[in-house]
């Protein structure tokens, strides 16, 4: 990782400084510092200790979550994240990964979920939920986002999602679609992918887990949702909320078709 690291800055100063490399569009080389940060991304760490986690006996059930049921049935969790968010007879709500996690360790384990949703990110029994949530989403890698909108539930969260989306607030009176809404936008070097349509493979919803390389961190779909929110000027609304889930449906809806690449390795 650390030879990788030291390649990639040394391409991007090289990039700076050398005429003909400066001709390259600012987009070009974004593109290939992404490509060389594919070499080594650390999210595999993340996804073994997910795997570890998941057949490890916990919680004062001392059960493992091998009969969480992810959608496809108890265990089965290949293919389950690019279904995800969508509606659970048993709990009787639309719920994504993460709150579908924490439901499994509560019931199987009798771990206190309550407790775990408050806990920050990167902390406790989340930094296990992260690892947890990267393990499933890479049993999906290279499989295409295909939600449900068949109970009326999903179809609520999708109507719900998108008006969240375009609800504009705080001191900045921003909405997700004041960065997020249109094409080729950009922050820095970070591209803003339109969201309201399939922002394409690989794009938005079908990018996280992802490990930045910017702060060494792995981050779940909440938290990026919690960063956003951060951008925004807005009070995240929780985590695991419905109002997260309900963005999560509207980003998952909109990239039918589109394929998964999580874990990602993001700048
Ligand atoms: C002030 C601008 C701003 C606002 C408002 C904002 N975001 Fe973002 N968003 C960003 C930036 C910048 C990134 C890229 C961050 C990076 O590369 O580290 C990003 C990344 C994302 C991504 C991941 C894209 C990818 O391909 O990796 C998603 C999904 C996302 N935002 C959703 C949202 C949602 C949902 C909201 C509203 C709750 C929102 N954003 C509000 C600036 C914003």
């Amino acid at each position: 990782m650390k030879r990788t690291l030291t390649t990639v800055l040394a391409a991007l100063s090289l990039a700076c400084s050398w005429p003909s490399l400066a001709q390259k569009t600012a987009s070009q080389g974004i593109d290939e510092y992404r490509a060389m940060l594919q070499d080594g991304n650390p999210a595999d760490l993340f996804e073994a200790k997910g795997e570890g986690l998941w057949t490890q006996k916990r919680g004062p059930k001392n059960a493992s979550l091998e009969k969480c049921d992810l959608g496809k049935g108890p265990g089965v969790y290949k293919g389950a994240f690019v279904e995800l968010p969508k509606y659970f007879a048993d709990t009787g709500k639309v719920q994504d990964l993460e709150s579908r996690l924490l439901t499994c360790m509560d019931t199987l384990q009798g771990l206190n979920v309550t407790e775990i949703a408050k806990t920050g990110f990167g902390k406790g029994e989340q930094i296990n939920m992260t690892a947890l949530a990267t393990f499933i989403a890479a049993e999906s890698k290279g499989m295409k986002f295909n939600l449900s909108q068949a109970h009326p539930s999903e179809k609520t969260f999708y109507e719900v999602g998108k008006r969240l989306f375009f609800q504009r607030g705080g001191p900045h009176d921003f909405a997700c679609a004041s960065c997020h809404a249109e094409d080729g936008k950009r922050i820095r070097l970070q591209d803003l992918p339109n969201l309201t349509k399939n922002p394409g493979d690989g794009v938005g919803f079908a990018a996280w887990p992802a490990y930045r390389v910017s702060n060494g961190q792995m981050w779940g779909m909440q938290q990026r949702l919690n960063d956003c929110y951060r951008q925004q000027r807005f009070p995240y609304p929780g985590f695991a909320s419905d109002a997260t889930i309900a963005l999560g449906v509207y980003l998952g809806v909109n990239s039918q078709g589109s394929a998964s690449i999580a874990p990602a390795i993001k700048r």
